[in-house]
């Protein structure tokens, strides 16, 4: 009796563990097929060599982009060199990047950029809110865009101990956003451990300078986030459950689940087209490489497009995809005049023309 009990015990804990590992393999791509997409004629954009994590595009078709983010257990090519925010105008007909400075008393040394979101004031000061982690920690950095000057002038760092892993922000003021944590432990090995085990305990803070609170929690990784064109949505990628959840923000800022779109690959940042109110989504189709990196074996890119997203059936189309390491990981993905622009964690960025979209 006593060794069928533990027997039968050890056949239910090695199920568990056998679950939980296909379960993980197969959120990460692991068992996909990859079969290369091309919207049109695409070429590598100049002097974007070590990540292009997030890029938000202003009125004008100016895109900023936060390059070199140093991320546990992500190859990273940029070494000692600190991360950037590059600029690159899209009205050029060749695209290159070009570093923006940054105003004195900024430590530029230990700045590591990740999420980016941009917001634009009746005055037209235009406030680009760049997710930091300095020394591991996280923090929010508030700049103010000197288009003139090719710079950024330094107004504010936010820290709180509810932004303790962020990923990514969307602004909805010069002062206030919402922000996903990647992660619910500080510690690494418990970060790993939450991962591998596939907990879904990250959740969405709301910050203003009065009020600080988590208004939606229970994501497997909380990664991209943005707002709808009428400001009363909030899309939320939860990257390991291959799922966007789209919430409507409430008075009191709060968020009330809506709806969940489903897709078949790997969620990233989101992008939201101002005029169509299309969501470009930037995906990593096959995010397990990410441990076995092997430069000329890389990661794919992928890009969704997600027409209609609050109807009854949103159109979701595959835009681009490739398995030829040319771009390696993408994160993000935003259209422009009839132009697409892909960006990834730690390798290149590329544009492609929009031929029948
Ligand atoms: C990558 O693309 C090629 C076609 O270019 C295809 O034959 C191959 O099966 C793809 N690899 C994967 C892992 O899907
Ligand atoms: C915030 O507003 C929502 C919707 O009106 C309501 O359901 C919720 O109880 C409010 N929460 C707080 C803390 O006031």
């Amino acid at each position: 009796m006593g060794k069928l009990l533990i027997l039968a015990v050890f056949a239910v804990l090695l199920s568990v563990v056998a679950y939980t590992l296909l379960d993980v393999c197969d959120k990460m791509g692991v068992f996909r097929k990859l079969d290369p997409v091309k919207p049109g004629k695409c070429n590598l954009i100049k002097g974007i060599e070590y990540g292009s994590e997030d890029i938000s595009i202003l009125p004008g078709g100016l895109a900023l982009v936060s390059s070199g983010l140093k991320y546990p257990l992500m190859p990273n090519f940029a070494g000692d060199q600190p991360g950037q925010i590059l600029l690159v105008d899209l009205n050029q007909p060749v695209l290159k990047a070009v570093q923006l400075r940054i105003s004195r008393g900024f430590d530029v040394e230990s700045f590591n950029p990740h999420g980016l979101s941009t917001y634009i004031d009746e005055d037209d000061t235009v406030y680009v809110f760049v997710v930091n982690h300095p020394q591991k920690r996280t923090t929010v950095e508030i700049f103010e865009f000197e288009e003139e000057q090719n710079s950024l002038l330094h107004l504010k760092t936010i820290q709180h101990e509810l932004l303790h892993s962020v990923n990514d922000i969307v602004a909805l003021g010069s002062d206030r956003f919402y922000a996903t944590n990647d992660h619910y432990f500080a510690q690494e090995h418990l970060q790993a451990l939450e991962f591998f085990i596939g907990l879904s305990w990250c959740n969405v803070v709301y910050y203003s300078p009065s009020e600080v609170k988590e208004v939606a929690t229970g994501f497997r990784l909380a990664n991209g986030i943005n707002v709808s064109p009428d400001g009363r949505y909030i899309y939320i990628a939860e990257t390991f459950a291959r799922k966007i959840h789209i919430m409507e923000i409430n008075l009191n800022n709060t968020l009330t689940p809506v709806k969940v779109v489903h897709l078949e690959t790997i969620p990233d940042n989101l992008e939201v087209d101002p005029k169509t109110g299309d969501v470009w989504v930037g995906c990593c189709p096959n995010s397990w490489k990410i441990f076995f990196y092997q430069p000329e074996n890389g990661l794919g890119s992928e890009v969704i497009k997600i027409e209609n997203i609050l109807s009854e059936n949103p159109k979701v189309t595959q835009v681009y995809l490739n398995n030829d390491s040319v771009l390696q990981g993408s994160s993000v993905a935003i259209a422009y005049e009839g132009k697409l622009l892909i960006g990834t964690i730690f390798h290149k960025a590329l544009h492609c023309d929009l031929n029948n979209s």
